[in-house]
């Protein structure tokens, strides 16, 4: 009889070893790693593959590349911003899986679309595997969802689960919330295990695929917003979606990560309301909502998000530091790129933020990752630092080199048209290729950093300095 080895996995990334260790060398993390027994990570690694009884497989057939093309067939959630985040609904047979923070608001959205997806006739079954019946119960009612016939339990052994669901007609729809509180039999790890999560990941992926069912797991993310444990689990299934946003905010973002059958830049915007999660269809106005037209600081970028076209505002405070290394804090984009902005703008902007503290936030809880969103960021630290107020009609957007040059970016169009339809007048604009706008809206592109610093000065009440004497320096070079 073989001997039995144990081994260890790193719970964080699912990195195998043969003794324990305190550091996983994968993915540096410590104390992640667990004892675990092997075996049981489906039926081709299990016993039944090594059987020495079973020499030769079975003979399947092989298919051409022509011959009947079958389309994914969809069914749509019956929530709009849903359905544009996995590319038009979702395809049977494939599984989801949700990211997100604990109380982000994804057993809302999910219990909002079984509903939706339940009243048009459709079988829809929610598993919960954290919440008892009545609890779920409970949240349906206050959502005013209770009418709807979907199938409710608390269960958590997946082998239950996939009988109970394998009966009569198969759902178009399942819900399985958390992964992590899943197990199998067929593993004997604690359950939130990596071998757990795995096993029971792959038992309900089978399920789809043979029953045509598309099935969505809740995944938890840890603090640093990796899906906990089944990191493994990203790879198997067909889409990972994240659930984003503060919860100082009432807005939540969907993401689409991974999408065999959609796109995966696309964001889906909704509202946490005491009625559960309200869609957003024209974000820009809900992230422009509340702004200060009168503050200095503060910019609106002109950003896009998937195909969508997003305005927000940009919030720069500048202050003498007291400290001998001044504070760089940033919310909502890459603290990376604000440093290079800074260095840029001292190299060939001639603005002096040595001994200044600086802040920048992107409102409403919004992150972005653009690197069109340099130029709006420029703008709003001049404005902070040089008390200058900018034009509220305008919108900025372009990418800065580090030379100073402003650097066209993808969609000018889409982003000109968007900040036309929420009523700006003008946009300051790397120079374009031509983009075709309105008469009515004015475009003014700018070549170089130092255009935007004296542009702000001149408006200013308080002068920025060199950086007038540095774009007259740069006006000489160009001529
Ligand atoms: P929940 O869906 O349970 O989050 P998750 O499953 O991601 O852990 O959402 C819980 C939060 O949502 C909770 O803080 C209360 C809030 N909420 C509302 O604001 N309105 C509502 O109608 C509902 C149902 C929840
Ligand atoms: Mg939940």
């Amino acid at each position: 009889m073989a001997k039995i080895h144990q081994t260890f996995i790193c719970q964080a990334c699912g990195a195998v070893y043969n003794r324990w260790r305190g550091r996983c060398e994968a993915c540096n993390g410590w104390n992640t790693i667990v004892e675990e027994t092997p075996g049981g990570s489906g039926p081709q690694s299990g016993p039944a593959a090594t059987r020495p009884g079973r020499a030769r497989g079975r003979v399947f057939p092989l298919e051409g590349l022509t011959g009947e093309a079958r389309e994914a067939p969809r069914i749509p959630s019956g929530i709009g911003e849903l359905d544009r985040v996995t590319g038009g609904g979702f395809v049977r047979g494939s599984v989801i899986l949700l990211g997100g923070d604990p109380g982000i608001g994804k057993s809302t959205l999910l219990m909002q679309a079984s509903a939706a997806m339940a009243k048009t006739g459709e079988r829809v079954a929610y598993i919960s595997g954290e919440e008892a019946v009545g609890q779920v119960r409970l949240r349906a009612e206050r959502l005013g969802l209770s009418g709807h016939p979907v199938e409710l339990a608390a269960e958590t052994n997946v082998e239950d689960i996939v009988e109970t669901l394998s009966q009569g007609r198969p759902p178009a729809l399942a819900i399985i919330d958390s992964i992590q509180t899943m197990w199998t039999e067929t593993v004997e790890s604690a359950p939130g295990t990596v071998t757990q999560v795995r096993s029971s990941a792959q038992s309900l992926i089978r399920f789809a695929k043979t029953k045509g069912t598309a099935v969505i797991l809740v995944g938890h993310v840890t603090k640093d917003g990796q899906i906990a444990g089944p990191r493994v689990v990203e790879h198997m299934v067909d889409a990972v979606a994240s659930f984003e946003g503060d919860q100082g905010h009432h807005f939540r973002i969907l993401r689409a990560v991974k999408n065999r059958f959609g796109p995966t830049d696309e964001i889906g915007v909704f509202e946490m309301t005491d009625m559960g999660l309200a869609e957003v269809p024209n974000p820009s106005a809900l992230f422009l909502a509340g702004r200060d037209h009168q503050a200095a600081g503060t910019a609106v970028f002109a950003g896009m998000e998937g195909t969508r076209p997003l305005l927000v505002e940009i919030q720069a405070l500048v202050a003498p530091s007291s400290l001998g290394m001044p504070r760089r804090a940033v919310v909502g984009w890459d603290p990376n790129r604000l440093s290079m902005v800074l260095a840029v703008l001292e190299a060939h902007g001639g603005i002096r933020l040595g001994t200044h503290d600086v802040y920048l936030n992107v409102a409403g809880g919004l992150r972005i990752s653009e690197p069109a969103a340099d130029l709006a960021v420029a703008a709003a630290l001049v404005s902070s630092l040089s008390s200058a107020v900018l034009p509220p009609e305008t919108v900025y957007f372009g990418e800065i080199g580090l030379s100073g040059a402003i650097r066209p970016v993808a969609q000018a169009g889409a982003r000109l048209k968007e900040a036309q339809k929420l009523g700006f007048a003008k946009a300051m604009t790397p120079q374009g290729r031509g983009e075709t706008v309105d008469r009515a809206f004015a475009t003014e592109s700018l070549r170089h950093i130092a255009d935007l610093v004296a542009g702000i000065a001149a408006n200013g009440p308080r002068r920025v300095g060199s950086g007038k004497r540095r774009h007259a320096a740069h006006d000489e070079d160009e001529d």
